[in-house]
């Protein structure tokens, strides 16, 4: 099979490797779509995200879907052809966290494509069968494969508390920021407010469903006059969040998604006397049954975040998109094409 690898920083090759056998409880999966997320492009320009480094030849991709192709020997849920979305995250089912059902903060996490873990740029890869989701027809392969990132969003969601009525702030109208705007929606919050530096991207926000936009590139968060029970910083910006939190209503809940800004300053004296609530999240758990339902019923449109289509032979140009054109959003790759 053909495979994309990451040989070292900026440096790119088409391999051939063996197809891997599955093991009794996994699946083959032959891959159709893989979306390109922002950690795929930091792994290529810089070769580390924290303390993930890349020590070996390493294959990108983790937002994936496609079909099965083999199934092992005590594989009971899926048939050979189903078509899946693969949850890229495999957690050990076994330690303590796990045990209490936040398998996403599993102390022996395999993930792929974060080092050592192999991606999906790849013509086919094993996964655990219960982390291959079956796709309904209705929901594209290029959906089936956005619903990695719509997990983070619907996840975000979930710990924010986002209902009926919520007044909420999503600051970062990237790929999350835009899914996190339908998701609110789609949960009934009635103030959906999104802020960015980006033109395109904020238009495309008031498309999917936010109520306003703020370019704050243009004008100040402080003078919007908003005050938001809930804040979802998608930005990754220490400057987004700290003006935000400013705004937010007593006893909000400010959910930190964006990561990047390494230790922000925050502002101690107004989480106290507002009863703020701010709480992290990393990555999601058990979020595809409902991302399958919000696809499928189409509340939460996913082939609209996709702006370009890319072979195996140009994971480079799908890597580099968002460099070389601003309006990029959602580039996939197809590894079954040149
Ligand atoms: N917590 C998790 O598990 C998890 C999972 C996936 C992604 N993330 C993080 O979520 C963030 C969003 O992901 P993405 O793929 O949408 O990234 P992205 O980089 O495409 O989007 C970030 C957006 O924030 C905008 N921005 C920059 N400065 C801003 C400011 N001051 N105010 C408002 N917006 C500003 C940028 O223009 C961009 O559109 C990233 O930091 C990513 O690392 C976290
Ligand atoms: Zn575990």
């Amino acid at each position: 099979m053909r495979v994309s690898v990451l040989n070292g920083v900026g440096t790119l090759t088409v391999e051939e490797r063996p197809v891997p056998a599955p093991e009794p409880h996994q699946v083959l999966v032959r891959i159709a779509s893989v979306g390109v997320c922002g950690s795929d492009v930091h792994y290529y320009e810089h070769g580390r995200i924290g303390r993930f480094v890349v020590e070996q030849p390493l294959v990108l991709g983790h937002e994936a879907s496609g079909v099965v192709e083999a199934v092992g020997s005590e594989v009971s849920r899926l048939t050979v052809g189903q078509r899946v979305s693969l949850e890229p995250g495999v957690p050990d089912l076994a330690c303590e966290q796990c045990l209490a059902g936040r398998y996403n903060l599993c102390t022996d996490m395999r993930f792929h494509a974060t080092p050592p873990i192999d991606g999906s740029f790849a013509e086919l890869v094993t996964i655990h069968e219960l982390f291959a989701h079956p796709l309904p027809d209705s929901v594209s392969d290029d959906a089936g494969a956005l619903l990695e990132p719509l997990s983070v969003a619907i996840w975000a969601c979930q710990k924010a508390g986002v209902t009926a009525g919520s007044r909420v702030l999503v600051t970062g109208a990237g790929p999350v920021g835009l899914l996190v705007v339908q998701v609110a929606r789609a949960v009934g919050a009635t103030d959906v407010v999104v802020s960015d530096v980006n033109a395109s991207r904020l238009a495309l926000a008031v498309e999917l469903g936010a109520t306003a936009a703020l370019d704050v590139g243009q004008t100040s968060l402080t003078e919007a006059g908003l005050q938001p029970d809930v804040l979802i910083e998608c930005s990754g910006n220490s400057r987004a969040l700290v003006e935000a939190l400013e705004l937010m209503a007593p006893a909000g809940h400010v959910v930190l998604v964006g990561m990047g800004s390494g230790d922000a300053p925050l502002p101690l004296s107004l989480v106290q006397e507002r009863e703020l609530v701010v709480t992290g999240t990393f990555r999601y758990a058990h979020t595809w049954p409902t991302a399958i339902a919000l696809a499928a019923s189409g509340r939460v449109e996913l082939d609209r975040l996709v702006t370009g289509h890319f072979g195996l032979d140009d994971v480079e140009g799908a890597l580099t998109a968002s460099r070389t054109d601003e309006t990029t959003i959602k580039p996939i790759v197809h590894p079954g094409r040149r």
